[in-house]
């Protein structure tokens, strides 16, 4: 299969926080990766501004870093790291001031595309906004590229929304969800929407129940007084697992369209029926000590450095789509730092056969199970009933149809681009469907806030729960009661 890069027209990217960690490790490396597959074209170019007083000359070194430590080696290219170094500039620029905004307006060109990355605390929209007007900068087209999180609640994201609607129309903004950029997440509108086999039973009549997991080793060490003050469910439940509950769960757009696919996604969100206390389970990572006791690993409270945190590190919730499609189909979501492996992936179990015409069906038999596999390893398992094969009578087992994007696609499989490096060419592109829009955002959180205040009002603790292992024990309870379980949390 013969890779394909679509180019894209001439453009000035401005980068606000280009000296930042998400600039070092995403931006910055995901742009270089496009440029060695051909996709920047000639003219293009990508100029970064951050309160560091730097030149070019010291921002290109930062730069060559940054592709050191985070683009693999293969594509790790002298002669082209050097051309795509020679497209940077840099500007001092003062966010809250006038410092460097006249230089900026020099270097912008108008007539070519403009997009202004805003990788920067929120509090900075307004005045980035404002001043990219005040100083006619932005031309009429502009499009500028804002970083969850957007807002910690309803009423800042509607204000964030009405401070950057002051300067922008909604088709200039782009408000990135990067799992919206995994390739897998787009395929499951590939898988649902181009394919017949899977339409007619993706409902409440066929579907037994749909788990999201999204499981991660890490800790929050080293961000632990910023996480400490957001918590699993706004950093990771109100925006990448609402967006992957919503491709899962929402009806067919007309046309694979901006407007069209975020109608329905947000339609989803409307439907989600407000969550009860007794189908949510918050816990907390605990600190580990080494079997020869050498070894210690902090835990939550001390990775938060707050001892008397009840922020959740974990989360497992109990989710229902009050509509006529999923009615009675449960949505059970998880994610948790500290857990046993980095897994993410979407399991849709499906019903059983209305009657078994095999006499040991019933101790053999299992369910259907379709899993979309995020990362790693991206790909796609349906588990089904065959013959269990040789002689002997009618024996039933399950096997799994497994397919791997990087052994069923070859070398465009094995490589498949970060989901920042696609949706920055969206932007450039001007192709807004994989970023939220004001309005998804603000129902998101019109949903999460009640849940937060409850528990909030409640007092509610969370659990502790082993570093290593799946989560919390009531997290099991969640899902036992139903006489269901979780899938195993595994690479
Ligand atoms: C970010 C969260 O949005 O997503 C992090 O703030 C989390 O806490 C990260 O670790 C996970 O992203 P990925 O792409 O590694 O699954």
């Amino acid at each position: 299969m013969v890779s394909r890069v679509i180019p894209v027209d001439p453009f000035d990217l401005v980068v606000f926080g280009a000296t930042g960690d998400l600039a070092n490790r995403k931006i910055l490396p995901g742009l270089y990766r496009r440029f060695f597959a051909g996709q920047i074209p000639e003219g293009a170019r990508i100029i970064g501004a951050a309160r560091t007083e730097m030149d070019t000359a010291a921002f290109r070194a930062h730069a060559r870093a940054a592709i050191d430590e985070h683009v693999g080696a293969g594509k790790r290219d002298a002669a082209q790291i050097e051309a795509f170094l020679g497209i940077l500039e840099y500007v001092p620029i003062d966010a809250m001031g006038e410092g460097g905004w006249t230089t900026l307006k020099a270097l912008v060109r108008p007539q070519l595309i403009n997009a202004f990355y805003f990788s920067v605390a929120p509090a900075l929209f307004g005045p980035l906004a404002e001043r990219l007007h005040a100083f006619g900068i932005a031309a009429a087209e502009a499009r500028i590229v804002v970083e969850k999180p957007f807002g910690r609640d309803l009423a800042s994201a509607k204000a964030l929304n009405a401070t950057l609607a002051e300067h922008f129309d909604e088709t200039q903004i782009y408000r990135i969800d990067h799992y919206l950029g995994k390739e897998t997440v787009q395929n499951l509108m590939a898988v649902r929407f181009a394919n017949i086999l899977f339409e007619p039973l993706w409902n409440a009549q066929f579907v037994d129940h749909v788990q999201i997991t999204v499981a991660e080793t890490v800790g929050v060490g080293g961000r632990g007084s910023y996480y400490d003050k957001s918590g699993a469910m706004r950093d990771m439940v109100q925006n990448h697992l609402m967006q992957l509950l919503c491709l899962i769960a929402m009806e067919p757009p007309y046309h694979f369209d901006p407007d069209a696919v975020r109608d329905e996604k947000l339609k989803v969100i409307r439907a989600l029926q407000p969550v009860l206390a007794a189908d949510i389970v918050r816990g907390q990572y605990l600190a580990h000590r080494s079997d020869d006791g050498k070894g210690h690993q902090p835990g939550y409270l001390e990775d938060a450095e707050n001892p008397d945190s009840r922020t959740e590190s974990y989360i497992a919730l109990r989710v229902h789509v009050a509509n006529w499609r999923w009615k009675g189909t449960p949505f059970y979501l998880r994610t948790g730092k500290r857990l046993r492996a980095r897994t993410s992936e979407i399991a849709i179990t499906f019903k059983e056969p209305p009657h078994s015409i095999f006499d040991e069906a019933d101790e053999t038999w299992r369910e259907n199970v379709l899993v979309i596999r995020l990362q790693p390893n991206e790909g796609m398992n349906l588990k089904m009933m065959i013959k269990e094969p040789g002689p002997g009578g009618m024996r039933l087992v399950q096997v799994p149809l497994d397919m791997s994007f990087a052994e069923a696609l070859g070398e465009d499989g094995a490589d498949i681009p970060d989901a920042y490096e696609r949706l920055i060419m969206d932007v450039i592109r001007g192709n807004q469907t994989l970023f939220m829009r004001g309005d998804e955002v603000e129902a998101a959180w019109a949903w999460t806030d009640p849940i937060i205040e409850g528990w909030t009002a409640r007092g509610d603790r969370p659990q502790g729960y082993d570093a290593g292992s799946s989560g919390p024990e009531d997290a099991l309870m969640l899902m036992h009661r139903d006489g269901r379980r979780w899938r195993e949390i595994r690479e």
